[in-house]
C-alpha cells in the first residue's frame, strides 16, 4: 500500500506547524518553504512526536518550483491532502511580494497539485479575514480572470496603485493583501468543478487573528493597531494555532466530505461583529 502524504506549505510557520501536528497523526508530511533552517527545526520537533516528515525547499511564487514540489510529494506516496498555508502580509514584506506569493503562488500551487492529488483528496488554500473587508469590484474580477495569462501579476499590481511615501506604501500593501486573499477564495471556487470531477475537494480557510509569528510581528511593530483589532473581536482573544490545526483536520476528514468550494471564516466573530449591527 502506498504511503499517505500530506503537503503543508509553510508547515514550519505558526499555523502550518499546528496543522502538521494534527495531520501528521495519520500521514507523512512534506514541508515546503524557503527557509531550510526553520524547516529542519520543525522536522526535528515533528520527529520527536513520531511524525514522519520530509523537507522540500520551495518558493511557491515560482511555478517550476511548485511543480517540483508536487513531483517530489508524489514520488513519496499518495498525495491526499495539500494544505497551502504559505503567505505573506504587510508586516512581512511589500506589495510586489504580497501579490507574487499570495496570488501567483496560489495559482502555481493549484496548477501543480491538480494532476497529482489522489482520488478522494482535498486541497485547502489559506485566505484571510482581510478578504472580507473590501468588496470585489468589477475591476478586480477582470484582473482575477487573467490568472492564466502572463500579465496576471502586472494587472494585480496595477490595481494596488502607486505609493508616494512610506505611509501610502503600507496602505498599498494592505490593499494588495486584501485583494490577494480575495483572489485566493475566488480562485479556489473557480476550481471546484474540475476537482470534483476527480472526486477531490478544494476549499479555503480565512483565519482571523491567530497568535503566530506573522501576527506577532504586527503586535510588536504596531501595538496600537493590534490593540484596536483585539477590541473588534467578539471572542475577546486571538485565535490559537492549535484551533486551526483541529479545524483543518476536520475539513480533511470524511465527516466534512460535503464541505466543498466554500471559504471557512474562522475569525472569533470579527467579521460579523464589524459588519452586522449587533443586538
Ligand atoms: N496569523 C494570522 O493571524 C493570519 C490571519 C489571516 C490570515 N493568515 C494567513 O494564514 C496563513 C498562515 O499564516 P501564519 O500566521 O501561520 O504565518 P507565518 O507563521 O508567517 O507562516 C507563513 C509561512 O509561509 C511561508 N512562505 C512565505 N513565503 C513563501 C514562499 N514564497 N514560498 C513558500 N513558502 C512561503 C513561510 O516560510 P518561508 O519563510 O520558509 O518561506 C512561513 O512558513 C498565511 O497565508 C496568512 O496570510 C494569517
Amino acid at each position: 500500500m502506498k504511503k499517505t502524504i500530506t503537503v503543508v506549505t509553510g508547515g514550519h510557520g505558526g499555523m502550518g506547524k499546528a496543522i502538521c501536528k494534527e495531520l501528521g497523526k495519520d500521514s507523512a508530511i512534506v514541508l515546503a518553504g524557503r527557509n531550510e533552517k526553520k524547516m529542519a527545526a520543525a522536522k526535528e520537533q515533528f520527529e520527536e512526536l513520531g511524525i514522519e516528515s520530509y523537507i522540500c525547499k520551495t518558493d511557491i511564487s515560482d511555478a517550476v518550483q511548485a511543480e517540483a514540489l508536487a513531483a517530489y510529494a508524489a514520488s513519496l506516496g499518495e498525495v491526499r491532502r495539500v494544505i497551502h498555508t504559505s503567505g505573506v502580509s504587510p508586516s512581512d514584506t511589500g506589495t510586489e511580494n504580497i501579490i507574487r506569493i499570495n496570488a501567483v503562488g496560489t495559482v502555481n500551487m493549484v496548477k501543480a497539485f491538480y494532476p497529482v492529488l489522489a482520488e478522494g483528496g482535498v486541497m485547502i488554500n489559506f485566505s484571510s479575514v482581510a478578504a472580507y473587508t473590501m468588496p470585489q469590484t468589477e475591476e478586480w474580477t477582470q484582473a482575477f480572470e487573467c490568472w492564466d495569462q502572463p500579465d496576471f501579476y502586472d494587472k494585480m499590481l496595477a490595481l494596488a496603485g502607486e505609493a508616494e511615501d512610506e505611509e501610502s506604501e503600507f496602505f498599498r500593501a494592505g490593499l494588495a493583501y486584501a485583494m490577494s486573499k480575495k483572489f485566493v477564495i475566488y480562485f479556489t471556487q473557480k476550481n471546484v468543478s474540475r476537482f470534483a470531477e476527480k472526486h477531490c475537494r478544494i476549499l479555503s480557510i480565512s483565519p482571523g487573528c491567530y497568535l503566530t509569528p506573522m501576527h506577532q510581528k504586527l503586535i510588536d511593530n504596531q501595538p496600537e493597531t493590534a490593540e484596536n483589532q483585539l477590541e473588534l473581536i467578539p471572542a475577546g482573544r486571538w485565535g490559537h494555532p492549535y484551533e486551526m490545526g483541529a479545524l483543518t483536520a476536520f475539513l480533511c476528514s470524511a465527516g466534512a466530505g460535503y464541505i466543498n468550494g466554500v471559504d471557512i471564516l474562522a475569525d472569533g466573530g470579527q467579521n460579523a461583529g464589524v459588519f452586522v449591527p449587533q443586538i
